[in-house]
């Protein structure tokens, strides 16, 4: 007859008598899926017996799986005065609610004495730190349900009167050996076939003698379904969805640009620190971009020099033309915004971006040498500093952020300009600037009403959403943490 290596695990461990799933598992050394394959194959080949009875069977709750792995609050609050000796209650490192319930079970463990001083009751060590039968039940139950026929019966009353248990009825399996498979001569299986190839039966070249198991294409096996969308698809699709009920329109960009589009168009000086090559990016081929649109240029170059037609007096110094036509990975999608602007002049205007953007930044918890931005403008003759604000609430209210608050900043394409913070727990986290465009950047184009423009960081507030502290999970392909977070 021909065996899997599994199903020879499972005979094996089934010489000692009948057993149950996870005794199964554990004496073979298998997983419990693989256990009850490789028993259903058994059965189908007449060697094994699988009884199925409905039982009671008795789990732990949150609580109790919280104590599992971290011991129970008496074990550890007498593993704490024997260490540091007789303190009040109140003294020691456990929670609220521990400290409500400990003193009882230190007593009736016999942890401790009590003794009644001015300012309350005291705790003694008795040096006892035996494990009471409540302790290894519960770290068996955090691992397995066990039937109840089977539960030790003083850690389960113990268990049971401090409301740590779950019960709940599952089918109750048993395998055992058939009169078949108690006849099956086991000897004949120390020759098993081979089911796995290893470096050691390659070299000692022993695979020669060895009988290797055949491929069952039509075996049967649990579909998995392992296609997840990433989180930060979601969160885009969600911010997608939001800004379109809101009345904008997506546009989108290319992640190469040039200087201009990225810098210039938006009135940042030439020599702002931004545009250092510890900054940003710059593409070595192609290293430039020819700007042919003369006039932008000229009205742009105007602008920095001395603040053409407007009333700004400009950056005060020469603008080079060179600087302006390198090419460079887009640091922000404001330069898509801009784009936008400078073919589309006439309001109302409520467009919206989702984009990758580049920064030479260091790679560490917070910080990621690409980013997604969350991008939009409105342009209206009636649009105000108010409804900018407004409008940003309305968006992280939609994301789950009910709290936003804005705090004054400086952006060289906006006058007055802002950073936005959402709370989360106790702390506010800065997830983005904001404001509205300046006259320098309006000019050049031909738009005389105010444009409300945002620039939001998506990765950050997934972080909070996910309540990862580490940006660079986001960015891993760790398929168990990603099938978790769905
Ligand atoms: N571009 C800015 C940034 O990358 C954000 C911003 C966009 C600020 C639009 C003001 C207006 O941080």
């Amino acid at each position: 007859m021909d065996l899997s290596p599994n199903e020879v695990k499972i005979l094996k461990a089934l010489q000692s008598g009948t057993l149950s799933p996870s005794e199964a598992s554990m004496a073979s050394d298998l997983g419990e899926k693989e256990t009850m394959s490789a028993a259903s194959w058994l059965r189908s080949k007449g060697l094994v017996e699988i009884s199925e009875k409905s039982a009671v069977f008795y789990s732990i709750n949150n609580e109790g799986r919280k104590y599992a792995e971290e011991g129970l609050p008496e074990r550890r609050a007498a593993e704490w005065l024997n260490q540091f000796g007789d303190a009040p209650v109140e003294d020691l490192p456990l929670d609220e609610d521990e400290k409500k319930v400990v003193v009882g079970w230190l007593k009736r463990k016999n942890f401790v004495e009590l003794e009644k001083t001015e300012t309350g009751l005291k705790l003694i060590p008795t040096g006892n730190l035996d494990e009471t039968p409540d302790e290894p039940l519960l770290v068996l139950l955090n691992r397995n349900p066990i039937p109840e026929k089977e539960i030790g019966k003083e850690g389960f009353a113990l268990l049971k009167g401090r409301q740590l248990i779950e019960t709940k009825e599952e089918v109750d399996r048993k395998f055992s050996l058939t009169v078949e498979g108690k006849k099956f001569d086991i000897k004949s299986l120390e020759d098993a076939l081979v089911g796995e190839l290893t470096p050691e039966i390659i070299q000692s070249g022993s695979w020669k003698d060895k009988d290797f198991q055949k491929y069952r294409l039509d075996t049967h096996a649990e579909p998995i379904d392992h296609a997840t969308l990433h989180p930060l698809t979601r969160f885009t699709e969600e911010i997608r969805a939001i800004f379109l009920q809101m009345g904008f329109t997506e546009i989108e960009g290319d992640y190469v640009e040039s200087a201009f589009w990225n810098m210039d168009a938006l009135f940042i000086p030439q020599d702002h620190p931004a545009r250092e090559l510890q900054d940003t990016f710059y593409l070595s081929e192609p290293a430039s971009f020819v700007i042919n649109d003369k006039e932008t240029l000229n009205l742009v170059k105007a602008i920095h020099e001395d603040g053409g037609e407007t009333e700004s007096t400009g950056w005060g110094s020469d603008w080079s033309r060179e600087i302006a036509q390198q090419a460079l990975l887009r640091t922000h999608t404001t330069v898509g915004t801009i784009r936008y602007l400078s073919e589309h002049s006439e309001p109302p205007i409520r467009v919206f971006s989702v984009g990758r953007v580049f920064r030479r930044e260091a790679l560490d918890a917070t910080h990621l040498p690409e980013f997604t931005q969350v991008e939009g403008i409105i342009v209206e003759p009636e649009a105000n500093f108010g409804m900018l604000i407004g409008v940003l609430k309305e968006f992280y209210r939609r994301m789950g952020f009910p709290d936003v608050r804005v705090r004054p900043a400086y952006f060289p394409y906006t006058e007055p300009s802002m950073e936005v913070e959402v709370k989360f727990g106790d702390s506010w986290l800065e997830l983005g600037g904001s404001g509205i465009f300046r006259p320098e950047v309006t000019a050049p184009f031909g738009i005389d009403c105010p444009v409300l423009a945002w620039g939001l960081g998506l990765e950050r507030l997934a972080m909070l959403r996910l309540g990862i502290k580490d940006i660079r999970m986001l960015y891993q392909s760790d398929l168990q943490w990603l099938k978790e977070t769905v």
